[in-house]
């Protein structure tokens, strides 16, 4: 590829596509009681079989670019065993990239870990930023010959702490009456419970602090320790690969009133990290809507307005609002590592990227430093707590046939590069 051809890619995890991923703590609390996951994920879309097509498919629709995540439990399936074999297999998923002109960016870390890391005591322990930093080292030593353009350490390292801050939310609007908003709070309690007990039976600890759970101030800190041992063992190996996280920021917007409560939240979901990221070489914007704040906090989308099936509104200028935002303070290369929409309405999706991606390039020709867009997600698949219910994909899943197919939202997010050919 030439240094500076634009990315235009789609994204996934190994834990909503793979399948089948049993050292994880993911796949541990599929299974539990109290794990809150509607569905397991079973076989997912067996990428883990089915990834040289899938990148074929890709390839065909003109896209250059995919990100997706090694996965830690499989890599070290018990603490500091590393299977070989499991490495070799993400190696090939990066030759199937190279095969069909396609750019990896890998992901280290979305969300699912090993299993052993939690009952360890997970993302609120101490020992947790030294066990990432180790599995960094070895992915690092394995890739000397890959010529990996992007590696994002941490998929939305601010996301136990939105979580926190959601519950929180809740919490405040039940005036202590428990039952605003259907919410049963002594039904909460006792389901703490039944989880303490459940927890110390698969994990062997009574909090189970995977890292979507909500985040302590320490353990936040303990992801951003993390994030920076991994950074600079990357530095070190791999010198020519660029290198940091991933956050989940929405487009942040006020009336006459708003302006100090979204100012908390755009501080809280991004300035906070920007002392962790300085070592970084580039930054993952995750948007998704925007969200509008007057003087009582965050208000729920206007009556009549189009929401996605995840009830967000369906708000595709998100993504350059936000890069312009994160650029004032951020001055490095910029990626859209997600961006997307879940619906059945594949006209919808198409229109979604084309917006989304002509708000790219107006910020490209402003000079800032936007380097590529990988649309969440590249098929159809499982979204953690919600199961198989959203349709994110530029690709479906047929779940009997484990069919893949592309819709034609496929080729219209190919067809993008065009805006960019210039270059
Ligand atoms: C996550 C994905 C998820 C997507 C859509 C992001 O928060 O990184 O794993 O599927 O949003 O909800």
């Amino acid at each position: 590829m030439t240094k500076q051809q634009f990315l235009i890619g789609a994204a996934t995890a190994g834990g909503q596509v793979e399948g089948n991923n049993i050292h994880s703590d993911v796949y541990a609390q599929e299974y539990m009681k109290t794990g809150g996951y509607k569905e397991p994920s079973g076989d997912a879309a067996d990428h883990y079989h089915t990834y040289r097509e899938d990148i074929r498919m890709m390839h065909e629709a003109g896209l250059n670019a995919y990100r997706f995540s090694f996965e830690w439990a499989r890599i070290e399936p018990e603490k500091g065993a590393f299977d070989e074999a499991e490495m070799n297999h993400y190696l090939d998923m990066i030759h199937a990239c190279r095969e069909y002109d396609i750019e990896p960016v890998v992901t280290l870390l979305h969300f699912v870990c090993p299993k052993w890391l939690i009952s360890e005591g997970g993302w609120e322990a101490d020992t947790t930023p030294a066990y990432f930093e180790r599995y960094a080292r070895y992915v690092a030593e394995h890739l000397k010959d890959e010529h990996v353009p992007y590696i994002v350490t941490i998929n939305e390292a601010n996301m136990g702490t939105l979580i926190a801050g959601y519950l929180e939310k809740i919490m405040k609007h039940t005036d202590g009456a428990g039952l605003q908003i259907g919410m049963d709070l002594e039904g909460m309690a006792a389901r703490e419970e039944l989880a303490k007990k459940e927890n110390l039976e698969v994990f062997g600890v009574e909090n189970a602090a995977v890292f979507t759970s909500p985040r302590t101030p320490h353990g936040d800190e303990i992801v951003c320790k993390a994030h920076q041992a991994a950074v600079r063992a990357i530095h070190e190996i791999l010198p020519g690969t660029k290198c940091g996280l991933s956050l989940s920021v929405r487009d942040l917007q006020y009336t006459e009133k708003g302006k100090e409560n979204a100012d908390k939240d755009w501080e809280k979901d991004f300035l906070h990290y920007l002392p962790y990221m300085q070592e970084d070489d580039f930054f993952g914007v995750q948007t998704y809507t925007r969200a509008i704040f007057d003087e009582n906090g965050e208000q729920d989308p206007a009556p009549g307005a189009e929401v996605t099936q995840m009830g967000y509104e369906y708000y595709p200028l998100c993504t350059e609002h936000v890069l312009r935002r994160v650029n004032e303070s951020f001055k490095k290369d910029l990626l859209i590592t997600e961006n997307g929409i879940a619906t059945d309405n594949d006209e919808r999706r198409a229109d979604y990227i084309r917006t989304a991606v002509e708000g790219l390039k107006r910020c490209k020709d402003d000079g800032i430093p936007i380097r590529g867009y990988m649309y969440w997600s590249m098929i159809d698949n499982w979204e953690w707590q919600s199961g198989y219910s959203m349709q994110f994909g530029v690709m479906s899943l047929d779940r009997e046939t484990q069919a893949h197919t592309p819709k034609p939202s496929l080729a219209v997010l190919g067809g993008m590069r065009k805006l960019f050919e210039e270059e």
